[in-house]
């Protein structure tokens, strides 16, 4: 980029002296926290929280999290469509005229048992809000009721996107589908994350987190006797040499610097110690930030595994991701977001908190909203002080901070909220532009 000298200065002078982002005069980024963190908002966040965590709901069945969503907007009185992707609940703030802007959380818990002992327990045997998806849906309705107390601020209109199903159920693609985000200029979305400090955000520019995809396969012989092998085929060892060969397609035919995951996690096979079975299960993920070396690991899962059974003498069928577990793009969170997100959350939680990441190989189902619309995924700190190792999401040990509620609350409607603004002010730059052109 060739620009004139006298630019820098002029860079400089915006850079230092920014003035201080307003609508309507109020400033709104360090005052919504203030609001948020207002003992009755506050505690009203951590009734809801509770009340949800308590009665954790799997994709597509979270019936009651979604009741409780439609009971707190009605309560604010903020119009929503419903049902949208089943369960999902979509709700409208502002003047009800575009621009749109959208912030989205997911609902769904985890089919795992919680192990944390405390009032709120988990009420659901064998179900669980492990990653967070409580506070998720508790810091929306925190950013709603903050909105709606300045809808006549907003220049356009709030839509809140209340997911099903983001723990592979490809509750997002049912969203998409639903044609409820036509027009919509931007998304915003968060996830809570327990190794960063308490107030704390880091995210990145460009590819944030990788494409998943998942892929399933069974490999048939012929069962026997275990002390007369010759009489049978054996699929325990031929599926163990397919585990073993499909470690090579990271380690020998993938670009050492292009980041990919073979993970072979599921090997289901044989019950007796006497007994060589009919067949066994394998099942694993894989991974890849682009959607060459994606398609490239798919064909090659599939020839490899069918190949090396072969040459076992047994016979495989592969199967991939499927309606119920799709394949997730990579989350590319948009060059321009990312500078206006820095400016907004080093506004709120000052400059020093707004930190950058490394991408990583988990996936999300925010990816397929940054498909359509330009999107911006970060992830929210709530390491405390008194809790220096935390349980990792996923964990049956996973506890929420649940001082992070307001931060979470204040960080969507701040982004949302300036973000009018900010296609205001790009909009004239724009028409400046091209008066300047005429
Ligand atoms: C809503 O806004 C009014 C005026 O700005 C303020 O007095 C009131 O406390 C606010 N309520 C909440 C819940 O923030
Ligand atoms: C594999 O499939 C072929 C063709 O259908 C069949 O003849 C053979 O018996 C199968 N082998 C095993 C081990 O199932």
């Amino acid at each position: 980029m060739n620009l004139p000298k006298w630019v820098f200065p002029l860079f400089l002078i915006f850079t230092l002296f920014k003035p201080q982002i307003a609508i309507g005069g109020f400033e709104i980024s360090s005052e919504f926290l203030k609001i948020a963190k207002q003992d009755d908002i506050f505690n009203w966040m951590v009734g809801i929280r509770r009340r949800i965590h308590e009665n954790p709901e799997l994709g597509y069945e979270e019936f009651e999290t979604s009741k409780v969503i439609r009971e707190e907007l009605d309560k604010l009185g903020i119009g929503y469509k419903y049902p949208v992707a089943v369960t999902g609940v979509v709700g409208f703030i502002g003047s009800g005229e575009p621009p749109f802007v959208a912030i989205r959380a997911d609902m769904d818990a985890l089919p795992m048992q919680e192990m944390v002992e405390w009032e709120h327990k988990s009420k659901v045997p064998g179900k669980m809000h492990a990653c967070g998806h409580d506070a998720h849906v508790t810091m929306l309705l925190g950013a709603a009721k903050i909105l709606k107390n300045h809808s006549h601020l907003l220049k356009g209109t709030v839509v809140l996107v209340f997911q099903p199903a983001e723990e592979g159920g490809g509750g997002a693609i049912h969203v998409v589908d639903s044609g409820i985000l036509e027009n919509v200029k931007a998304i915003f979305g968060l996830h809570v994350s327990p190794a960063l400090p308490l107030g704390q955000v880091s995210s990145k520019s460009g590819t944030l987190l990788a494409g998943s995809g998942f892929f399933e396969a069974v490999i048939t012989g012929k069962g026997g006797h275990a002390a007369i092998p010759q009489h049978s085929i054996d699929p325990i060892l031929a599926a163990s040499n397919v585990v073993v060969s499909l470690q090579h397609l990271v380690s020998r035919e993938a670009d050492p610097l292009d980041s990919q995951v073979v993970t072979v996690a599921k090997f289901q096979g044989g019950g007796a110690f006497n007994v060589i079975p009919d067949s066994v299960t394998i099942g694993g993920t894989f991974r890849a930030f682009s959607k060459e070396s994606f398609m490239q690991l798919k064909q090659r899962i599939e020839e490899v595994i069918i190949g090396q059974a072969t040459v076992q003498r047994c016979n495989a069928t592969v199967e991939f991701s499927s309606k119920d577990k799709p394949f997730f793009p990579a989350a590319i969170n948009d060059n321009r977001l990312h500078e206006y997100f820095q400016n907004i959350a080093g506004d709120i939680l000052g400059p020093s908190n707004v930190k950058t990441m490394l991408p990583l190989m988990g996936s999300e189902d925010f990816a397929v909203y940054q498909e359509v619309i330009p999107g911006y995924f970060y992830f929210l700190g709530m390491k405390s002080e008194s809790n220096k190792k935390p349980a990792s999401a996923h964990s049956p040990f996973f506890e929420i901070n649940e001082d992070i509620l307001p931060f979470g609350a204040a960080m969507h409607a701040s982004l949302v909220a300036n973000y009018f603004t900010e296609i205001q002010d790009s909009e004239t730059r724009l028409n400046e532009k091209h008066h300047d052109e005429l």
